[in-house]
């Protein structure tokens, strides 16, 4: 993940405690997906009939690092999950899945979800879980990005809002997602990975696909933070 602290285009002050950040947060995931493999590794040993686990069972395990309320962590690189259609969850983790998000080596975060998503055992798991997120609760989030200007982020929204909502609550026949309620954080985040092509560069992610040019096309990095202040407070 690019770290958003430290961009060229950022104050250096916060550069030493977010690189400190970086590193637990990053001991914090691989602790996590260590002690949820061998789990999901010892229990090969249960017979298979029956396997496949519910919603809310499989979501204590998505609770640590998404929080029990799915409102995301920003220590653990985690978004907000909670309120998201069942469609693009499913979608999503497929993609982690298959390989299609979360592979670049810089992709901090991606790297993180992708054993998760693989560590379902079955599509109906996938199904079962994404169903479970979308009925959690979502909301406004506080801004926790410094320096951002959210007017001129609204005033960048109107050439999302053909394809995310004109209130941010996305759009299923385009695959766009809800990004209102999301962290600011997150979204930035996404946004610089899609402008330097760590999401939505696999030939097969198509609606990465779509979505790659109007992050390329922002004015400048600023833009990211902007959009995300703006969108990370709409109710
Ligand atoms: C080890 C920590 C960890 C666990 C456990 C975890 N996640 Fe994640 N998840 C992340 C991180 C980090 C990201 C951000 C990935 C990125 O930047 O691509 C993420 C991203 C996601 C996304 C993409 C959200 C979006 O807006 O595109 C979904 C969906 C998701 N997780 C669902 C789940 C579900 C469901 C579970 C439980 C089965 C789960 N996660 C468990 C860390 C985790
Ligand atoms: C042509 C349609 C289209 C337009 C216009 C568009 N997007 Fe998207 N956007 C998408 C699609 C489709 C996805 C889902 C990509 C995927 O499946 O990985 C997406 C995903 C995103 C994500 C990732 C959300 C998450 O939860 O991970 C962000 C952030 C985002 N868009 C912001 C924007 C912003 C800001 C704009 C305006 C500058 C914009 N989009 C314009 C189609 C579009």
């Amino acid at each position: 993940m690019i770290d958003l602290e430290r961009s060229p285009h950022h104050r250096p002050a916060s550069g030493p405690a977010s690189a400190q950040a970086g590193h637990s947060s990053r001991r914090l995931g691989h602790a996590l997906v260590v002690a949820w493999l061998a789990a999901v590794l010892g229990g090969c040993d249960q017979p298979a009939a029956g396997a496949a686990a519910s919603g809310p069972e499989n979501y204590e395990l998505c609770a640590q690092c998404h929080g029990a309320d799915g409102r995301g962590n920003r220590g653990a690189n985690a978004p907000s999950i909670a309120g998201l259609p069942p469609w693009y969850v499913s979608a999503q983790l497929q993609k982690y899945r298959a390989g299609h998000r979360g592979t670049h080596p810089d992709d901090v975060g991606g790297l993180q979800m992708r054993p998760i998503a693989r560590a379902l055992a079955t599509e109906a798991d996938v199904e079962a879980i994404a169903q479970h997120v979308s009925k959690l609760p979502a909301g406004p989030l506080p801004v926790t990005l410094s320096g951002a200007d959210p007017a001129r982020g609204e005033s960048l929204y109107p050439t999302c809002l053909a394809c995310h909502g004109a209130g941010a609550e996305g759009n299923e026949a385009l695959k766009a997602p809800p990004l209102r309620g999301q962290a600011d954080w997150y979204l930035a985040t996404q946004l610089i990975h899609f402008r330097r092509g760590l999401r939505g560069t696999h030939a097969e992610d198509v609606s990465g696909a779509m979505m790659r040019p109007m992050a390329a096309a922002l004015p400048d990095d600023q833009a990211t933070r902007d959009l995300a202040v703006f969108l990370a407070s709409r109710p």
